[in-house]
C-alpha cells in the first residue's frame, strides 16, 4: 500500500509517500480502507521525536481516521461488516488494568495513540482495534468525519469532564486556530458558557466568531491583549482557561483567573516550562487541571452531539495525501484554522 513514511526524525519535508506492506488485522482488529485523515500537532512531535518514546522506525502517523472496513479479523463482533462507514477513536486502552475497570481508560496503564503508539491513518490502510470503531454519523462526508475524532474527544474530556464547566461560566480559549480549540471553542458554547477567545489574524478572529466565540482578540496585532481580557471582566477574571499554548502563555492564563478558577491543559505547544507564581494560586484559589484524550464513554457522549449537529467539523483544507508533507508544514506554521485533511484516494 502507499503510505505516508517517517524514516528518521525531522521537519514536515522528510516523510515521503512510499510503498510499505499491507497491514493484516489481527484479532478483535479490523482494516480500514482509510478515505480521510487528519492532521494533529502530535503528527509534527511524532515526527520530531517525543522524549522518552523510542523511535520505531519506519513509522505511519496519523491519529484521526475516516473510512471503510475492508477485511475482519478473527473474532470481531458481528455488528461490524466489510463495506461500513466508520470513524476511528484514536485512544488505545487495555481494557483490563484498574483505570479502564474504573472506566478511566484514557489514563490506561498501557495507554497508547493511534498514529502514536502504532501505525495510524497516513496511508491507504489501517487497523484498528475493532472495540474502536464508530459508525460516521449519515450526515458528514469522509473529509468531515476525520476531522472530529481526536479534537474533540479532547476537548470533550477537558472542559466537560476535568474542568466540569457549567452553564454561564466565562471561558477563555488561547489560541482558536487550533484543532482542539475550535472544538473546545464549540462545545463550551454547547453546554451554555461565555466563551472569549485570542487567535493570530483578523480571518480567524472572524471564524472564532462564526463558531460562537462572544469576543475574540488578535493577540499578534494587540501584544496587551491580556489587560483587554482583565479589563473587559471588570478586573475580575475568567472561571476557566483553555491553554495548550504553554510557555508562551501560562503565567498570564493564571493571572487571568477570577478566585476559584481553573486552568485546564492538555499540551504545550510553544514548550513545558511554564512559570507558576504558586501566590497566585493559594490566594485566588486556583486549580490546575490536566487532562489527556478521553474516556471512550466520553467519546460516545461527544459523538452524540456531533449526530445531533450541535458540535460540527472544522475543516480548514482538504489536500491529497500525497502532499503530506506541505500539509505538515501548514500546521507547523500555524496557518489553518481547524482541521487539515488528507483525502486518501
Ligand atoms: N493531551 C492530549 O490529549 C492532547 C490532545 C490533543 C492535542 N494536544 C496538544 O495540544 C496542543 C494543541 O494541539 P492541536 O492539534 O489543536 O494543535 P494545532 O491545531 O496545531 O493548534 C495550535 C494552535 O495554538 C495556537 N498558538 C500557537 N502559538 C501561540 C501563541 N504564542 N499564543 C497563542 N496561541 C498560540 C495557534 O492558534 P491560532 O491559530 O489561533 O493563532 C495554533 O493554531 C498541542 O501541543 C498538542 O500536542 C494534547
Amino acid at each position: 500500500m502507499k503510505a505516508i513514511v517517517i524514516e528518521r526524525h525531522g521537519e514536515p519535508d522528510t516523510v515521503r509517500l512510499t510503498d510499505v506492506p499491507t497491514p493484516e488485522p489481527g484479532p478483535g482488529e479490523v482494516r480500514v480502507r482509510v478515505k480521510a485523515t487528519a492532521l494533529n500537532h502530535l503528527d509534527l512531535w511524532v515526527l520530531r521525536g517525543i522524549p522518552g518514546i523510542p523511535p520505531a522506525f519506519p513509522h505511519v502517523s496519523g491519529c484521526d481516521v475516516a473510512g471503510v472496513i475492508d477485511a475482519l479479523g478473527p473474532d470481531v463482533p458481528g455488528r461490524w461488516q466489510v463495506g461500513d462507514r466508520v470513524l476511528v477513536n484514536p485512544s488505545l486502552s487495555c481494557g483490563e488494568c484498574e483505570y479502564c475497570v474504573r472506566g478511566q481508560d484514557n489514563m490506561c496503564d498501557t495507554f497508547g495513540i493511534l498514529g502514536e503508539h502504532r501505525w495510524g491513518g497516513m496511508a491507504e490502510y489501517v487497523t484498528v482495534p475493532a472495540r474502536n470503531l464508530h459508525p460516521i454519523p449519515p450526515a458528514l462526508s469522509f473529509e468531515e468525519a476525520a476531522a472530529i475524532p481526536l479534537v474533540f474527544s479532547t476537548a470533550w474530556q477537558m472542559l466537560v469532564t476535568a474542568a466540569d464547566i457549567r452553564p454561564g461560566e466565562l471561558v477563555l480559549v488561547l489560541g482558536a486556530g487550533g484543532g482542539v480549540n475550535s472544538a473546545a471553542i464549540q462545545i463550551a458554547k454547547a453546554v451554555g458558557c461565555q466563551v472569549w477567545a485570542t487567535t493570530s489574524t483578523q480571518e480567524k478572529v472572524e471564524r472564532a466568531y462564526a463558531l460562537g466565540a462572544d469576543w475574540v482578540v488578535n493577540y499578534r496585532e494587540n501584544p496587551e491583549w491580556s489587560k483587554a481580557v482583565w479589563k473587559r471582566t471588570g478586573k475580575r477574571g475568567v472561571d476557566v482557561v483553555v491553554d495548550n499554548v504553554g510557555q508562551a502563555t501560562w503565567s498570564t492564563s493564571l493571572r487571568l483567573l477570577a478566585r476559584g478558577g481553573r486552568l485546564v491543559t492538555v499540551g504545550a505547544t510553544t514548550g513545558p516550562a511554564g512559570e507558576t507564581d504558586i501566590r497566585y494560586v493559594f490566594w485566588r484559589h486556583l486549580r490546575i487541571i490536566g487532562s489527556t484524550m478521553c474516556t471512550r464513554g466520553g467519546f460516545l457522549d461527544m459523538l452524540r452531539l456531533v449526530e445531533q449537529g450541535k458540535l460540527k467539523p472544522v475543516v480548514d483544507r482538504v489536500l491529497p495525501l500525497e502532499e503530506a508533507a506541505e500539509a505538515l508544514s501548514i500546521l507547523a506554521r500555524g496557518e489553518q484554522f481547524g482541521k487539515i485533511v488528507l483525502r486518501v484516494a
